[in-house]
């Protein structure tokens, strides 16, 4: 959650960062505020709201120094600990205000450190965790012997240590212009390296306009950059290097492109993301996954939803025992790891917290964990034993698309590797075609959007692949146009929830391939059983699939594919469907209500 931006360098810092947070307002948009560095002086700003309020404001601020000063740090802010207010808002500033610092992740010791402080005299001015770390650090940096951006270091090595909990934090000092030091403990903190320039943020898309040279670091490390040169220590002071990595995002892959959201861009983008998560490794994988014997696959949210597809495909071909489960729940339940437990961590961003939890229980208890992730330098590959990126390229949206489709390609990858399905590898290099063609007839699904844009709830049905399809698009509906919407195992309907169904209900029915006939029969079978009950029926089948037509009000067509990659289709309208009611309704569809994209606590 929270976007984190600092810059130290010879361009003027504002900009920069006001650009790098513009870039992150994905990860949370409850407030953002800057702290910029002038000759002695330090001018701070923050607001409430989305990035925008804050762009006003600063519009009408005349300081001159504002615009100048080389050093600065930047939030943008997800609320945990007070609520999204003015007050609430980062920066965090010192008593005698000379110290600013931000801070994302939670501080699980804030009240005692608070009261502590409390008890010294200092008053807060914020309902936050954050705002005790400002304080620590500052006193702290009081007592450090030493002069100059060492001291900084210095103050924020000894600040960390007191800290419980999860946190980046990065701070700067009226005192000490042209230096930004930072802390992290399980939280994402990436270095830019630029010329005579220094960069810090949660993650790449924030720099890589100006650089593709960057850092990943390790836990509990801290980094002071300046703008010749980058420090990293563990807490303990404790020399240390990260490990360095070239961005190879473009940047116009973060930009909207002339599409109305960032996530229409990123659907008309799943073509082509496809096509390089495929690139080169359809012969086999670089990865050496040992001695499989049983795969847990964990992720979170859509991530999960992939893991559920990829289940039927692992089991099939490779015949490999596999489990699926929220990354959320994992590692509560003592899970049982024996030697030959792959266990495959997905997540799009590499820093969700649950799967992270998850990832190092896994590895605690002696299991190989393969990560399959989008982002480099983030936390869940770094901590894995293996890593398969999808090369989505940046994810804006809130929503996962993109994601999604690519988490799919990749695990199919992996079935693959692990068996040698007949056909499935030439099906697989015909799918971004199939996905070009399918999203150039979505005009229906747009029809489709207005006409139930008032439903009261919506319902999606599926079976086999199909389920966590139809999770998937009811997941979608909730977070963008909060409809109550949910997905169902058909074959579960008439154990309950066949009960919702009322004259007009929208049931949007997921149908297996012909080809696994049985299968599709009983879903027409379900069809029939909902519009029997009033259902409106929206059917989403393959093209040339012409049972279900008696039963739907709507019928999707989607592009053939054997049985088992359908979803890399299915999903595809639903996406649409979803984008496609949320701005009908008049929602912000890339930054829906209290979500952010990276979801860093647990
Ligand atoms: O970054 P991750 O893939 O680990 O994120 C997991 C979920 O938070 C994410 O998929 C979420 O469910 C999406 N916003 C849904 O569209």
């Amino acid at each position: 959650m929270c976007g984190i931006v600092g810059y130290a360098g010879g361009r003027p810092a504002l900009g920069i960062v006001m650009d790098g947070l513009r870039r992150l307002e994905y990860r949370g948009y409850d407030s953002a505020g800057v702290a910029v560095v002038d000759a002695g002086e330090l001018l701070v700003e923050k607001k409430s709201g989305k990035l925008v309020n804050l762009e006003k404001c600063l519009a009408e601020r005349v300081d001159t120094g504002f615009d100048v000063g080389m050093t600065g740090i930047g939030h943008t802010r997800w609320a945990t600990h007070g609520g999204p207010t003015d007050r609430n808002a980062h920066p965090h500033l010192s008593a005698d205000g000379r110290v600013a610092l931000i801070h994302n992740g939670i501080i699980e010791n804030f009240a005692r450190l608070r009261a502590d402080l409390a008890a010294d005299g200092v008053e807060f001015r914020s309902d936050t965790d954050s705002e005790v770390a400002a304080h620590l650090f500052a006193a702290e940096l009081r007592g450090v012997q030493i002069g100059g951006p060492a001291a900084l270091a210095e103050a924020m090595r000894r600040t960390a240590r007191r800290l419980e909990g999860a946190f980046t934090l990065l701070a700067v000092a009226a005192d000490t212009p042209g230096a930004v030091v930072a802390a992290r403990r399980n939280s994402p903190l990436v270095v830019g390296r630029g010329v005579r320039e220094n960069f810090l943020a949660s993650d790449v898309s924030a720099f890589m306009e100006y650089t593709r040279d960057a850092i990943e670091l390790g836990q509990d490390q801290v980094v002071l950059i300046t703008p010749n040169a980058v420090e990293i220590t563990g807490f303990d002071g404790t020399p240390a290097v990260g490990t360095a990595f070239r961005i190879d995002w473009n940047v116009s892959a973060a930009e909207k492109d002339g599409h109305e959201f960032f996530m229409l861009k990123e659907i008309a983008e799943q073509p082509q993301a496809v096509a390089d998560t495929l690139l080169g490794r359809l012969d086999g994988l670089d990865l050496d996954l040992g001695d499989v014997r049983k795969i847990v696959i964990i992720g979170c949210g859509t991530a999960y939803h992939a893991g559920m597809v990829a289940r039927y495909a692992i089991e099939e071909w490779a015949r490999i025992p596999c489990d699926v489960e929220m990354a959320s729940e994992f590692r509560y339940r003592s899970p049982i790891l024996e030697p030959g437990t792959l266990v495959i961590a997905i997540s799009q961003s590499g820093e969700t917290m649950d799967t992270l939890m998850a990832v190092r229980h896994a590895r605690a208890e002696g299991a190989r964990v393969l990560a399959i992730c989008n982002t480099h330098g983030s936390t869940i590959p770094r901590e894995s034993d293996a890593v398969l990126y999808t090369r989505g390229g940046p994810e804006i949206a809130v929503a996962s698309t993109k994601a999604f489709l690519t988490q799919l390609t990749a695990l199919h990858l992996v079935a693959m590797d692990l068996s040698s399905p007949p056909g499935i590898a030439a099906a697989l290099a015909h799918v971004p075609d199939q996905l070009r063609t399918l999203l150039g007839e979505m005009d229906p699904v747009r029809k489709l959007a207005n006409d139930l844009a008032d439903a009261r709830q919506v319902l999606f049905i599926g079976r086999h692949v199909g389920y966590p399809v139809a999770l998937e698009g009811a997941l979608k509906l909730k977070e963008l146009a909060y409809m109550h919407a949910e997905g169902f195992a058909a074959g579960e309907l008439k154990h309950g929830p066949i009960a919702l169904i009322d004259e007009g209900t929208p049931v949007i029915c997921v149908v297996p391939s012909p080809s696994l006939r049985l299968l599709h029969d009983k879903v027409v079978s379900n069809i029939q059983e909902v519009r029997a009950r009033g259902a409106r029926t929206v059917v989403i089948a393959e093209e040339g699939d012409d049972d279900v037509v008696p039963y739907a009000d709507t019928v999707i067509r989607v592009p053939r594919t054997p049985a088992l990659l359908a979803p890399l289709m299915t999903t595809v309208p639903l996406q649409v469907l979803a984008c496609s009611i949320a701005a009908a309704r008049g929602y912000d569809v890339d930054q829906p209500r209290n979500l952010a994209k990276s979801v860093t606590v647990e």
